[in-house]
C-alpha cells in the first residue's frame, strides 16, 4: 500500500554523470524502492531507501530456479522539464500477469504505480535534461525463500531500481542486420515467451555471439518447420508492406500464439496507426516465405524493431540460410517508422499532452 511507504533518504547524492557518456545500465540512482513478501504476512510496508547491496541466503529459489521476472520503463524530461512517466499502467499489468505465471506473489498494480512516481520524484534530479536521454526504470520480483525444493517461493522481494540513460542511436537513426538461423528457438506455444521473465534472456545471450560472430548485429527469432517471424532481438517486430490485394499493410505477429512479448512501445504503434488510418493493420502469423517473395517483387516498404530502449529501429538486412537479403531502409522523417518516432518522441517529452502521459514533477 501506498499510504503505508517509508522514506529514508541519503545523506549525500552521487555525483551526476555526463548524459553524452552514459552505458546502458552501468549508472544507477540514489535511492530504490523495497518490498518485502512472504506467505505470512503478506506485503510489507514499502521503502524508498538509499540503493544498497542486497543480502540473501544462498539457497533463496532466484538463485537455483530462476524465480524471477523484471520490467522495464522510463521516465522522461520533457521540453517544459516537467517529469513523465509513460504508459506506467501497461507495464504494470504486464509484471502482474509474469507474477503469476512465475507462482509468484501479485500485486496491486495501481499501488505500485504510485510508489513507483514517489521513487522518481525523489530522484528526480537524476532523470536528464536531455531531449534524447531519460532515466530508464527497472522493476524487479525474485523467490527469496531460503529452500532448494523446486516450489513455489515462499518469500519475495520486489524492488526498483533506476539510472539515467542516453540514446540508443546516438549518431541517428542505424538500420540493423539480424541473424535469422532456425536452429535457435526464442520461445514456444505453452512456453513463457509473453512474459518478461529473466529465464527468457539467459539462453539468448550465446546466440547474440553467434550473430555477432556471423557479421550480425541482432538475432531474428524464427519458430516452426515454417520459419513464422516473431521477434527481433528484445524487440517486437513490425512490416510495412504492399500486400497481395495492393493494400499498404502494418503487419506484427499476434499475441494468441504465446511466441510475442507483448511490448508496450508495439501496442503504441498499433493504436497511433489505427488512430491515423492511413495504412491496414493487422496482428497475424508471418512467415519467412511470404517476406521472401515480397522483397523479391519489391512489395516490402520498411522493416522494424520496436521496444522501449529504441523505440523504433529500422533493420536493412537479414542472413537466412547462408545468404544476405537486403530490405529497403528509409530513416528520413517520411518513413512510417521515423512517423511513429517522433509522434512518441512528442508525447513522451511533453511537446503534445496525451493521456498516455502521467506526470510526476513541476521541475
Ligand atoms: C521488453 C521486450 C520487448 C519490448 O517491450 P516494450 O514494452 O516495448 O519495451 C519486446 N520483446 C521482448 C522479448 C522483450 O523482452
Ligand atoms: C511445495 O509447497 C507446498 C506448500 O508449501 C507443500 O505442500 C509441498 O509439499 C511442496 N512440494 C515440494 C516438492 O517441496
Amino acid at each position: 500500500q501506498f499510504a503505508d511507504l517509508e522514506i529514508e533518504l541519503c545523506k549525500e547524492t552521487c555525483q551526476k554523470p555526463d548524459p553524452d557518456k552514459l552505458i546502458f545500465g552501468h549508472t544507477f540512482s540514489d535511492h530504490m524502492l523495497e518490498v518485502k513478501w512472504d506467505i505470512d504476512k503478506g506485503w510489507s510496508a514499502p521503502k524508498i531507501c538509499p540503493f544498497h547491496d542486497l543480502t540473501i541466503h544462498p539457497a533463496s529459489k532466484v538463485l537455483h530456479y530462476a524465480s524471477q521476472l523484471f520490467e522495464g520503463s522510463k521516465a522522461y524530461r520533457g521540453y517544459d522539464n516537467k517529469v513523465r512517466l509513460f504508459r506506467p499502467d501497461l507495464n504494470m499489468e504486464r509484471m502482474k500477469r509474469t507474477a503469476e505465471r512465475s507462482a509468484l506473489p501479485t500485486f496491486d498494480t495501481n499501488e505500485l504505480v504510485k510508489c513507483i512516481k514517489k521513487l522518481v520524484e525523489v530522484d528526480k534530479d537524476w532523470v536528464p535534461a536531455s531531449l534524447k536521454s531519460s532515466l530508464y526504470i527497472r522493476p524487479t520480483l525474485i523467490g527469496t525463500e531460503p529452500s532448494l525444493g523446486v516450489n513455489k517461493s515462499n518469500e519475495a522481494l520486489l524492488y526498483v531500481i533506476t539510472g539515467p540513460v542516453g540514446p540508443y542511436f546516438p549518431t541517428g537513426f542505424k538500420p540493423v542486420s539480424l541473424l535469422a538461423d532456425p536452429q535457435y528457438v526464442r520461445a514456444w506455444e505453452g512456453g513463457c515467451g509473453a512474459f518478461k521473465m529473466g529465464a527468457n534472456y539467459a539462453p539468448t545471450v550465446m546466440i547474440q555471439r553467434d550473430a555477432v560472430a556471423r557479421g550480425c548485429q541482432q538475432v531474428l527469432w524464427l519458430h516452426g518447420s515454417d520459419h513464422q517471424i516473431t521477434e527481433v532481438g528484445t524487440m517486437n517486430f513490425l512490416m510495412y508492406w504492399v500486400n497481395k490485394n495492393g493494400e499498404e499493410e502494418l503487419v506484427t505477429p499476434d499475441l494468441e500464439s504465446g511466441l510475442i512479448l507483448p511490448g508496450v512501445t508495439r501496442q503504441c504503434i498499433l493504436d497511433l496507426a489505427r488512430e491515423w488510418n492511413t495504412v491496414k493493420v493487422v496482428e497475424r502469423k508471418l512467415c519467412m516465405e511470404e517476406l521472401l517473395e515480397a522483397i523479391e517483387e519489391k512489395r516490402i516498404k520498411e522493416l522494424f524493431g520496436a521496444g522501449t530502449a529504441c523505440v523504433v529501429c529500422p533493420i536493412e538486412s537479414i542472413l537466412y540460410k547462408d545468404q544476405k537479403i537486403f530490405v529497403p531502409t528509409d530513416t528520413s522523417d517520411k518513413a512510417l517508422s521515423i512517423k511513429f518516432y517522433n509522434a512518441l518522441h512528442d508525447i513522451q517529452y511533453g511537446k503534445v499532452e496525451h493521456p498516455w502521459t502521467t506526470l510526476i514533477s513541476e521541475t
